[in-house]
């Protein structure tokens, strides 16, 4: 009969002095071994000795158990210790424990050990071949472009200053300037999945100094809606292939997929006049902050019964130069065509049609009182022939906590970056 061979942690261990258990885990499973002194005496001096997390590999027979989990147990035969742990290990891996935050990061590699936590990247992992498998459906180019920079174009979010041998340049905070050159490259349809650095003093359940971005630019639009579209329909794809591909994570996690049918729209004008009815007033030119973003979630599942909206035509007050204007005929407010898409309450997106008419972005960067000179080179850019295009950026960080109603989007993140931690 060919042999079983089982490796892994030693999860869980219980001895009896004659019959000892041991609980193995690995990256698929946890399976039972069961080790009895009279039938191999040696065997079970070796294994009395093992501690808890060492990891070793098992030679024996499988047999049917109705008392093993999974309703079998190994009978081994050949013990390999791989590794003994130091003990104790300094988190609670079953989980009955809270170890704290702060402490599971700094033991990462022991608290990715739990099972539940390995499933939060099994599942991420998945949204990243389904976010890649959506846009090379659609004949997206993938892209890589520099993440050491010599500026940055988001207002509002501040540059990383690194040294660059003898001259000063940044961590990239966002892949505009090159998803945009690439439409004006010549390619139609471009897409990356890539390290964004933020330096914003942010200690929010929703912030990283490091997060991974989900860029995508569309050259030729005729208006945002089809950059809306298009993002509607990957989250509805990339929902779909979670719900069918992670069955058992989802189980573990006790996560529950709904798929949304068409996305709301609501203009910034009209989403304020529905917080305005619940108490909460923002001034016109104001962006929401993320309690109002909450509030909106709420009232968007209340009245369309839907997790997800898009929240449009932001005043350009609030947005970069780059966006592209029209005027509000009602209220004669300055409005970008663009959007950010909220999904239960939180931002995962921002997408917008970009300014690709050299004379009016020169108008913009003015308005927004920055240096054309600075500029120059995204004038340039855009001065030798360009489609009209628009695009979004995403959080790959956000929608998978967002996915797995996770607390924090740390939780989301391998080895997350916040303003206090750079370790491990
Ligand atoms: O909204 P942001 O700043 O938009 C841009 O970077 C634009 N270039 C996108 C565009 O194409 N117009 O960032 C895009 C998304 C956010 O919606 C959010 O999901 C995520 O990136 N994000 C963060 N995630 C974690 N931590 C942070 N500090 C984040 N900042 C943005
Ligand atoms: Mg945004």
């Amino acid at each position: 009969m060919e042999k079983y061979i089982a490796r892994g942690y030693v999860s869980e261990i219980r001895n009896f002095g004659n019959l000892m258990f041991f609980i193995l885990r690995d990256q698929y499973k946890k399976e039972q071994i069961t080790f009895f002194k009279k039938d191999n005496p040696e065997l079970f001096n070796k294994a009395k000795d093992i501690t808890k997390e060492s990891v070793i590999v098992v030679t024996g027979t499988k047999k049917a158990s109705d008392q093993a989990m999974n309703g079998y147990e190994i009978i081994p035969e050949n013990l390999d210790i791989l590794s003994i742990s130091d003990a104790p290990v300094p988190l609670d891996i079953s989980g009955k424990i809270d170890s704290g935050f702060d402490a599971r990061i700094n033991y990462r590699y022991v608290d990715l050990r739990v099972p539940e936590n390995l499933a939060i990247f099994k599942v991420r992992s998945k949204i990243v071949r389904a976010v890649t498998n959506f846009f090379d459906s659609k004949g997206f180019i993938n892209i890589n472009t520099p993440k050491i920079v010599s500026c940055g174009v988001e207002s509002g979010s501040e540059l990383f200053e690194i040294k660059y041998f003898d001259k000063v340049a940044y961590l990239s905070q966002s892949p505009q300037v090159y998803k945009q050159m690439m439409i004006a490259s010549g390619f139609n349809n471009v897409y990356e999945i890539g390290e964004v650095f933020r330096a914003e003093k942010s200690h929010t359940t929703r912030h990283l100094t490091e997060f991974t971005g989900i860029d995508m630019e569309m050259g030729y639009i005729k208006d945002p809606e089809e950059v809306y579209n298009v993002l509607e329909e990957l989250m509805k794809y990339v929902l779909t292939e979670i719900k069918k591909e992670c069955k058992q994570e989802l189980e573990l996690l006790k996560v529950e997929i709904k798929i949304p049918e068409k996305i709301p729209r609501i203009k910034m004008k009209d989403a304020k006049k529905l917080l305005a009815e619940k108490g909460k007033t923002i001034p016109a030119e104001e962006d929401l902050d993320s309690e109002g973003e909450k509030m909106l979630g709420d009232i968007v599942m209340e009245k369309f019964n839907s997790e997800f909206v898009f929240l449009t035509e932001f005043p350009f007050s609030k947005r970069p130069f780059y966006h592209m204007c029209e005027i509000d005929p009602e209220t004669k407010q300055k409005i970008t065509k663009s959007a950010d898409l909220i999904w239960k309450g939180c931002e995962i997106c921002t997408g917008a049609q970009r300014e690709h008419r050299t004379s009016v972005l020169k108008e913009q960067i003015i308005e927004k009182g920055m240096s054309l000179e600075d500029m120059d080179y995204y004038i340039k850019m855009l001065s030798y022939g360009v489609p009209s295009h628009g695009g979004a950026g995403l959080g790959l960080d956000r929608i998978t906590q967002l996915m797995l109603n996770l607390t924090n989007v740390k939780e989301a993140v391998l080895l997350p970056r916040d303003p206090e931690r750079l370790t491990p």
